[in-house]
């Protein structure tokens, strides 16, 4: 199985548009050590010729230009695509929108929750993208489910999907339940494992979790690859950094590092290769120069970037 990240930022991407905090500034002037990143989305490919979408960011067409495979190859037809399939992990924009740069009646199948394909039918938008053309399939949790095409044909990738601990897109949000984390239910955020030919050569893709506790802990033992919530590096972050007013917490979203973060609580946990994904543009580790970037790889995690690939 090949797997590409195509983009290792969290929403508003690296640097983000409206963003003058200082690790923008350095991404947007260049600094040495700094890589600039795309939104949230990775490609997976059983046979090298055909790609599975995980997650559609809004910077797919960027993704696409900066992916040879992706693009059409030299002798497919005209209008044509190696992405047979779009699975989503939930219905968030940096996820979602990317959908919308899809839309040239170009055959591939959608996969998510019940909950995300309640919320991509009750945006008429989406349907710039013809269910007749693109259908939109139920991912069933917990459930494995093989990945086809918009015909049907199997593309080789088979997933696992189970519920992680999370919350509803933010502007689905219900602000009336504060105690029920805004109105989230299972299922409107999910892990995915990309099941390998053996059970030692699975990859788990959580581009959003809350916590981890030891039902995580035990579906994660034993991987060849985990791909992981990166967002923030503390849970205060974005309010110590002055762009923001939410913690991490509120936002769905575990920090790295600190009692109940999840290089602490993944640590003795058997799993090959740790890569943060979804990583935010106030997260200190996107400076490579940074304390925070050694003390995570000391710690035996990979910070992720756009065109890293896992061979499994
Ligand atoms: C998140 O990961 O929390 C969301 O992508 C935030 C957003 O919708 O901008
Ligand atoms: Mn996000």
């Amino acid at each position: 199985m090949h797997i590409k990240i195509i983009g290792s930022a969290a929403g508003g991407g690296f640097p983000q548009w409206n963003c003058n905090y200082r690790l923008s500034r350095a991404a947007r002037d260049g600094v040495a050590g700094v890589q600039p990143r795309t939104q949230s989305s990775l490609a997976a490919s059983a046979d090298g010729h055909g790609w599975v979408l995980f997650n559609a960011s809004p910077d797919i067409r960027q993704q696409i230009a900066a992916t040879a495979q992706l693009q059409p190859q030299t002798g497919s037809p005209l209008r044509s695509t190696p992405i047979r399939a779009i699975v989503l992990t939930n219905g968030d924009v940096d996820h979602i929108a990317g959908l919308l740069s899809l839309r040239e009646r170009q055959p591939f199948a959608i996969y998510a929750t019940s909950q995300v394909l309640a919320a991509l039918d009750a945006n008429s938008i989406f349907n710039v993208l013809d269910p007749e053309i693109v259908p939109r399939r139920t991912l069933d949790i917990p459930g494995e489910t093989d990945i086809e095409d918009a015909e049907g044909n199997a593309t080789g990738i088979r997933v696992e999907a189970f519920a992680v601990p999370g919350k509803i897109a933010l502007y689905l949000e219900d602000a009336r339940r504060p105690d029920a984390n805004f109105g989230s239910d299972e299922g409107d955020t999910i892990a995915v494992r990309l099941v390998g030919d053996t059970p030692e050569n699975s990859a788990f893709y959580i581009p959003g979790c809350a916590r981890i506790d030891n039902a995580l802990r035990n579906r994660l033992a034993g991987a060849a690859c985990l791909l992981f919530d990166g967002t923030l590096y503390t849970d205060d972050e974005m309010i110590t950094s002055g762009v923001g007013t939410k913690t991490g917490a509120r936002m769905g979203h575990i920090a790295m590092s600190g009692k109940t973060g999840s290089i602490a609580g993944l640590e003795g946990v058997p799993i090959s290769r740790r890569i943060f994904v979804h990583i935010n543009n106030t997260n200190p580790v996107l400076d490579e120069s940074s304390a925070e970037h050694a003390a995570v790889q000391a710690a035996g995690w990979e910070i992720g970037f756009d065109g890293m690939e896992v061979e499994l």
